[in-house]
Parts: C-alpha cells; structure tokens; sequence
C-alpha cells in the first residue's frame, strides 16, 4: 500500500497493454504506482513482474493518486468510450490543479477534444496520447503520439521519449499538438495501416493466383521485398504469417483462417473525418470497405453461386517480371496511401490549429507502431526540406519511385481486371495518382450536369466569377 508519494507516474488499467507500458516505464528506472479495478491484476504484476523496476501498488484509486509526486501524472488505460470516461470522473476529484491525466487508448479525437476540454475547467491538463506498436511494443519501446498541453509535454516528455522505440538515436515520440492532436495522429496511423495491409494483401492475392504459387513460396518473395525499399515490420510478420502452417491440419495457416477482415473502428474513423474534411484518402478507404466486404458472407455466397468464375484465364509467361511488376505496383500504391494520410494529418491540423509537424510525424512513425518502415525516413526527409509540399508524390524521391512504377503498375491492374482477381487498393491507388496529374477532368461535365438540373452554377476557364445557363429557357448564360 502506499504512504508516500514516490512515483513519478502511475498507470491504472491493467489489462495487457497497460501492464506492458507500466513494465516498460519500470524498466526504464521510473517508479510507478499501478492501480487496477479489480486488485487481482495489480498482484499479479507485481508478483509476477515486481522485480523488474520498481512499482508501487495501490488497490484503490485514492492510495493510488497518494502514491504520486505532484505534478501526477496518471496514465489512463481502459477501454475507449464509456469506460475512459468514467475512470476519468472517478479520477478529476483526487487530483490538484496542474496535475496530468492521459489516455494511451484508441480514443476518437472529438472525444478526447471534449475530455480536455472539460478537465481544463478543473486546472487539469488531459493529453490524449496515441500509442503504437501492440502488446510487444508497449514493454519494449512503442510510437508515442502525445497531444494536450505543451505544459504537460514538460513532464511528460522526457519519460515518453525514455520508453519509446529509438531509431538512430531518435526517440519515436514527440509532442504531436494540442489537445486531439495526438489521437487524429494515431488515427490516421491506423488508417494507413488499414491501406498497407490490405495493399500486402492484394499483393499476396496476386501472386497467388498470377503464379498458380503456394503460400510458402509467397513467403520467400516477401522475405526477399524485405530487404529492399519495401522493408517494413508489416511486410516481414507478412512472410512469417505465410510460411506458418497450422499444426492441426498440416495446410498453410492462411488457408484455414476464414476471409473476413475484422475492425475496431479506427480505420473508420479516418475514412469517416477524411469526408469531412474533404481529403480524398482513396486507398484508405477502399482498404476499409474491402474489409466490410470481406464480411458480407450472404451475398458473396450469392454472387458466387450466381456469376461462378468470369475472369479470363491468367497465364504469367515470365514470372521474374511479373514478381516484379507486383513488387512496383505495392511501393506505388502504399505511396499514395502514405500522401493521402499526410495530407489528412495536413488538414486536421489546419482545421483545428494543430500546428502538426509532418516531417516530425514521419520521424516518430520510424520505429516501434505498426506501420514502421524504411521508407518513413524518405517521407520525413520530403516533409523536413518542404513543409508546404502540395503532395508527397512530388517529392523527388517519390516522384521517381512512381514514375518507375507506372508501367508495372499499369500491367498489374489490367491483369488483376481482365482475370477477374480483386484488387481495390491497387485500382483505386492508380486511378487517384491518373486523376491527380489528369490534364483536364471531368468534374466540368459534372458542374454543367449541377447547373443544368440546380442551378448550381459553375466557374468559366476564361473568365472570373459564377455563372448559370438558363437550360429551360434560350440557353444563354446568365451571370450566377
Ligand atoms: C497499433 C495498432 C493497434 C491495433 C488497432 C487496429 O498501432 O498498435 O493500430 O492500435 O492494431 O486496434 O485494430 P483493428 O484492425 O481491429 O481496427
């Protein structure tokens, strides 16, 4: 029990991800006080984990708060939604002015908006933070995206950026903003994680049907991705997911896990502030349908039994190539997943003064979440030299990458589509960077579709202002 106040920071909710981040803060030479709802999970960690660092455990909430030099700092790690909240006003009335709560959960922004908000009125600082990296990262070095106060970042910071992964030197935290800054972060985070996966995917999905290729050997193409521009913690847990066979069945794991992708939500979340904000986050999204798709069982069932196989027989001549050409088309894809992203995180930040540092964003995504990989350290090397980059596809990097990739990438639809393969991301990855450098779009026949039956109105090439065309009448143009 304590009697003093002797940690630097506590953590209550002690399910995995919380125990792993308390371990993780003790490991790193920090004391700290852990509080669990039911004190069963307190014991356990301290039995269990008690000599690892040292920890302070306290059974109620008030002893628990007790425990902890001012200003406190308290990590929140429960459920998002109700159960955060209700923590949170169970802690407000233990807690002085200046103290500090924060929430490592998967909170919506808007929530955690509110939350600091409302624990400012009270002379509290709440600083939503994203954490990244699941259970292993959170004993042994995650991505840290704090929000709230550049106040509360003074304590914070040095104890984040101590148990955070390291890249080159380089803690992977940062104080991403103020007050939702740092969960919009985590979110499209996710968001692009939900696009990286379902990309490796379609990728896999390629090369199994293109190449008539087990999984085992899908496995070894990946294992080879990895050591060049594609490398990344997604694409070799990729290589180890396919070379794993289920030991019941003696057949490749992948074949006996059922097809439909599951979600939390966060991926929906981005795709549903994407629309507000206007950024068209095109390969997020379509990520996030497939998954939806993925789990309407009744009308694929139906659409199978009443369409059968309707693709044209694929035959690869030259598998090397076409390997290849996947390879390209993957890199291509998941770069216009990465710019959209940032250029969500860009508009969030406008929208709600975030200030958001793009480059400091890709520095801290480097190592320890989920979608860490080489090519974040291009990424912040584009955004570092120039912040108002207009879209990451134009940095020079980038822009090659791409350009070497038309060709494969080209190849890679058309055959997913004249087979008759899915491949959504990919598609719809190609047609966005087409849309984006098109010449002229069609969204002109659109204006005059809206005019003719709204009169809506629409902007001329030629000169300044709005016009409408008296459609019903003798069709000339009025101004609008
Ligand atoms: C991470 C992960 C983690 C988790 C999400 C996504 O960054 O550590 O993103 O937060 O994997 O909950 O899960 P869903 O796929 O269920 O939405």
């Amino acid at each position: 029990m304590a009697d003093q106040a002797t940690a630097q920071i506590g953590v209550t909710g002690l399910a995995v991800m919380g125990r792993n981040l308390a371990r993780n803060l003790a490991r790193n030479g920090f004391t700290v006080a852990v509080h669990n709802r039911s004190p069963e999970r307190t014991r356990t960690l301290v039995a269990e984990h008690g000599d690892e660092g040292t920890f302070v455990p306290a059974e109620s909430l008030a002893d628990f708060v007790a425990a902890l030099e001012r200003p406190r700092a308290v990590i929140v790690m429960v459920k998002a939604g109700g159960p955060t909240d209700a923590v949170i006003d169970e802690l407000v009335p233990l807690l002085d002015a200046g103290d500090i709560v924060v929430d490592c959960g998967n909170a919506h922004f808007a929530d955690t908006r509110r939350r600091e908000e409302a624990l400012r009125e009270h002379g509290l600082h709440f600083v939503g933070t994203g954490v990244s990296g699941g259970e292993e990262g959170a004993l042994l070095g995650p991505s840290i995206m704090p929000g709230g106060s550049a106040e509360s970042y003074r304590k914070l910071g040095p104890i984040f950026e101590k148990i955070a992964a390291q890249v080159e030197g380089t803690p992977c935290c940062r104080h991403v903003g103020p007050d939702g800054a740092g969960h919009f972060v985590k979110m499209v985070h996710n968001g692009i994680e939900y696009a990286d996966m379902q990309l490796i995917a379609e990728a896999y999905d390629l090369l199994r049907v293109g190449l008539s290729a087990e999984p085992a050997e899908i496995a070894e193409i990946f294992r080879g991705w990895n050591s060049g521009e594609l490398e990344s913690f997604l694409i070799e847990i990729t290589a180890d997911v396919l070379a794993h066979t289920d030991a019941g069945t003696g057949r490749a794991f992948v074949d006996v896990v059922r097809d439909q992708a599951e979600q939390k939500g966060t991926g929906r979340w981005t795709v549903q502030i994407a629309l507000d904000l206007g950024i068209p986050i095109t390969g997020i999204a379509e990520a996030t349908f497939a998954r939806s798709l993925s789990g309407h069982a009744d009308q694929r069932e139906a659409a199978r039994a009443a369409f059968g196989d309707v693709g044209e027989k694929w035959q690869v001549s030259d598998r090397e190539a076409f390997v290849e050409d996947v390879r390209r088309a993957l890199l291509a894809s998941k770069i216009v997943a990465y710019a959209q992203g940032f250029d969500q995180i860009r508009a969030g930040s406008r929208e709600y003064d975030w200030d958001i540092d793009l480059g400091g964003t890709a520095t801290i995504w480097r190592g320890g979440c989920i979608i860490r990989a080489r090519f974040l350290d291009r990424i912040r090397q584009a955004y570092d030299e120039q912040p108002e980059l207009p879209t990451l596809l134009v940095a020079p990097w980038f822009a090659d990458t791409v350009r070497d990739g038309v060709p494969s990438w080209r190849r890679v639809v058309a055959d997913a589509a004249r087979a008759g393969v899915p491949a959504p991301a990919f598609a719809s990855s190609l047609a966005y960077f087409d849309a984006l450098r098109a010449e002229r779009l069609p969204a002109a026949l659109i204006q005059g579709l809206r005019d003719n039956f709204g009169a809506h109105t629409y902007h001329r090439v030629d000169r300044e202002g709005s016009f409408h065309t008296l459609w019903s009448g003798d069709r000339t143009e009025v101004e609008g």
